[in-house]
């Protein structure tokens, strides 16, 4: 029965393309709704909020005596513009910071807290106003769930597992009391652990055999004794995992976790690649052309290949895919904004951006299997920002737009997509046309989100969809005048969906995608 529904829909293509007369612009796909895939789990459209910068201090905290609106001292106008990306998780505290940070600086009253230097980012003051009861707050404030990494870098097992107790302990002993004191008495949900950062650079330089004995202790005794996080609700353990291409760090923690005791698990493992092209990061992030633009995409389409490479090692150690590959720092890391301070990781955030963006989207979806979660580094002001703040003002990014498109994909079910993607050849960068992913939501909706990389020529787009006659496809577009266009704190509206809306013929739709642009589209039959 299936292939015949295949067979329906190539010949129904192949006599669209005999009427309409295809042009090497003209990309052909066919959606196999009838073969539902893996789920993509909303938690890969997750974000990462580090100490460093304005990523917290004027981006998330402006303290309760702002003039900015706030509540208890969180910022409202981020609060409701992350609202609307309904972000799944945020990881906190680092990064670099959480392999250094202390969390009993960040409780009890505000004017008691230690300040602190924050030795990996400029050495700027760090006033712990923004602690554990701050963060709980901000991630109820926009709904997320928290994804806490502790220090296994500079800290103890004990420090790290008093923290997870003080959380979520009951009322009746100490560390539960001692969190009622300081005004929370339901004990908070965390609901991912980070066991430590990058433990094979800033956090601690460790040998992969050196972490894994950590993992081990960590892993045991850093408990959550939250009762409502029992069963399918229980707290998930991340390891640290591979940097970009290197195996060491994933054989050594799977290898463990394969001939583990039972007196230790976890369920995650991280893995961290930013697309910088060279190192340090010295590509601009505004003002560039069409050379760094495709050979930016052509480095953020590696993400497919380091995935593989990882998933390969994972699925020898792990066949029934028990532990989860954690993206949870991926995205632009471009040159500094010039003017800004180097340590603060500020660049604007352009139209290639967001295409950049759904590119990583959609290949953590097409890897739902093992991909099921991932953190975009980072959430505001800092790298790959969703939000730019300045004292008062706010800007949305044309990455905060691509996300806001994808959230119809939360927890929806990856649909095969098969087809032509095309070629879009610019000097010795030859990358495809256009990447596209396809999906069922929970009410049945087909959603589809297509991006055309090339920047000169729109694409017509012609989609088969098994087991559907669509009539119509409305959604909405993501583009630009320039793939280095922005949006700024006077030119908010540059780069900002507008309605997407296109018809169909013969039972196919008929997309005309727009050069350089995103578009995510509901199938209407
Ligand atoms: O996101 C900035 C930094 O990049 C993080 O602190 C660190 O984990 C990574 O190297």
């Amino acid at each position: 029965m299936t292939s015949r529904f295949h067979l329906i829909a190539s010949m129904l293509l192949a006599a669209y393309a005999g009427i309409c007369g295809a042009t090497d612009a003209t990309v052909t796909v066919h959606v196999e709704a009838d073969h539902p895939g893996p789920k993509i789990d909303r938690n890969i459209f997750g974000q990462f909020a580090e100490h460093l910068g304005a990523g917290i201090y004027g981006g998330v905290w402006v303290g309760r005596d702002s003039p900015i609106p706030n509540v208890r001292g969180i910022r409202s106008d981020v609060v409701a513009a992350l609202r609307a990306l309904k972000v799944p998780n945020v990881r906190w505290p680092g990064g670099c910071f959480a392999d250094e940070y202390h969390w009993r600086n960040g409780i009890g009253p505000e004017d008691k807290r230690r300040s602190t230097l924050n030795a990996n980012w400029g050495g700027a003051v760090e006033p712990n106003s923004f602690g554990t009861h701050e963060f709980m707050d901000f991630i109820e404030q926009i709904g997320a769930e928290a994804y806490v990494s502790v220090n296994v870098g500079s800290g103890t097992p004990r420090e790290a597992a008093d923290w997870l107790e003080y959380m979520t302990a009951p009322t009746a002993i100490d560390s539960g009391k001692e969190r009622v004191a300081n005004g929370h008495p339901e004990p908070y949900r965390v609901r991912f652990l980070g066991i430590g950062n990058e433990s094979w650079g800033c956090g601690g330089a460790m040998t992969p055999e050196y972490y894994v004995s950590q993992l081990r202790i960590f892993s045991r005794y850093v408990r959550n004794y939250n009762p409502s996080q029992a069963g399918e609700a229980a707290m998930r353990r991340i390891a640290v995992g591979p940097d970009g291409g290197s195996t060491d760090y994933t054989e050594a923690v799977m290898r463990a976790w394969r001939e583990k005791v039972w007196s230790w698990d976890i369920e995650g493992l991280s893995l961290h690649s930013y697309t910088v092209g060279v190192w340090p990061p010295r590509h601009p992030s505004t003002d560039f052309g069409e050379g760094e633009y495709a050979f930016m995409l052509k480095q953020t389409l590696a993400m497919d290949g380091l995935i593989s490479k990882h998933t390969a090692i994972m699925d020898r150690y792990d066949p029934d895919k028990k532990i989860a590959l954690v993206v949870d720092e991926w995205g632009a890391w471009l040159a500094p904004l010039p003017g800004s301070n180097p340590h603060f990781l500020v660049q604007q955030n352009s139209l290639r951006d967001a295409i950049l963006a759904s590119l990583n989207l959609n290949i953590f979806a097409r890897h739902a299997d093992r991909v099921r979660m991932a953190n975009i580094a980072q959430m505001v002001n800092v790298l790959q920002a969703m939000i730019m703040t300045d004292g008062p003002r706010m800007v949305l990014t044309p990455t905060y737009h691509a996300f806001r498109m994808y959230v119809p994909f939360q927890d929806s079910t990856l649909l095969p997509v098969h087809g032509d993607a095309g070629i879009y050849a610019f000097g010795d960068s030859s990358l495809p046309r256009t990447d596209m992913i396809a999906a069922r939501d929970a009410r049945g909706s087909v959603w589809l989100a297509i991006t055309n990389l090339d920047p000169n020529r729109s694409v017509t787009l012609r989609a088969a969809i098994t087991g559907m006659r669509p009539v119509e496809a409305i959604g909405e577009v993501l583009t630009a005048q320039r793939v280095d266009a922005v949006n700024t704190f006077q030119r908010a509206d540059l780069v900002v969906p507008r309605p997407f809306r296109s018809g169909a013929r013969d039972g196919l739709l008929a997309l005309d995608i727009p050069a350089k642009s995103l578009v995510v589209i509901q199938v209407i039959e």
